[in-house]
């Protein structure tokens, strides 16, 4: 069958979350944040993650800006700096305001001229994924922006996947899903999606049961797997 649906991760894969950290580093008056700022970002997005997880498999679902802001404060009292809540802030911010990967916008153009629905499928809020949006102003390019708080419960869990088919009445083999998180590329994969896997980091494959169909390092090229 051929391709008709190309479905986006969010964080990380269509924004620049890194990034966005990144420049909070180089603000004047950031020195403390500066030193730590590598270690405070995977620190953040790994518990960020982590909570997500084990919220799903304990049946306590709370919305990804909770889980966002407990991932936070984790990682800023792990390296001292619990007790500055204007960094604080600053950081939550970002969520509201991330940019696209500069190939972003050329690439769901080019999709969209080839006929494909295109969309967003992600753990994030609908408040939280409509103010990225905005901000990396690419909402003219996405048909819809599917988020987990519709069935409440967070990826992987297969219901989540159920609503791509539910939105777009397309067969799984029919979508092309695309996740720079390598979990959710590998379980797509097993749901029964063609996947692509942005490893931007080159890290090695997560062992999970199934593996992710197509490797690329950006987004650039995806306009010629849907086909
Ligand atoms: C998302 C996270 C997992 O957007 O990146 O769903």
């Amino acid at each position: 069958m051929p391709i008709t649906t190309c479905v986006f991760d969010a964080y990380g894969t269509l924004f620049d979350v890194a990034a966005a950290a990144r420049n909070v580093a180089s603000e004047p008056g950031r020195e403390a944040f500066a030193k730590h700022w590598p270690a405070i970002a995977s620190h953040w997005r790994l518990k960020q993650l982590q909570y997500t997880w084990l919220r799903a498999v304990m049946d306590e679902h709370t919305d990804f800006w909770d889980v966002t802001q407990d991932g936070l404060d984790w990682a800023l009292e792990a390296e001292g700096l619990a007790d500055d809540p204007t960094l604080r802030d600053r950081l939550l911010q970002l969520y509201w305001e991330l940019e696209a990967y500069p190939e972003v916008p050329a690439m769901l153009h080019a999709l969209k001229d080839k006929g494909m629905n295109t969309a967003i499928l992600s753990n994030g809020s609908p408040a939280m994924l409509n103010g990225a949006v905005q901000s990396a102003g690419i909402g003219d390019v996405l048909d819809d922006v599917l988020s987990v708080e519709s069935v409440g419960i967070f990826k992987p869990a297969s219901v989540v996947y159920d609503l791509v088919g539910q939105r777009f009445g397309c067969a799984k083999e029919d979508v092309l899903f695309v996740s720079s998180n390598g979990w959710d590329a590998g379980a797509a994969a097993g749901y029964g999606f063609t996947t692509v896997w942005v490893n931007r980091a080159s890290e090695p494959v997560d062992r999970l049961p199934a593996r992710p169909d197509h490797f690329l390092s950006d987004l650039t090229t995806i306009p010629e797997l849907a086909v």
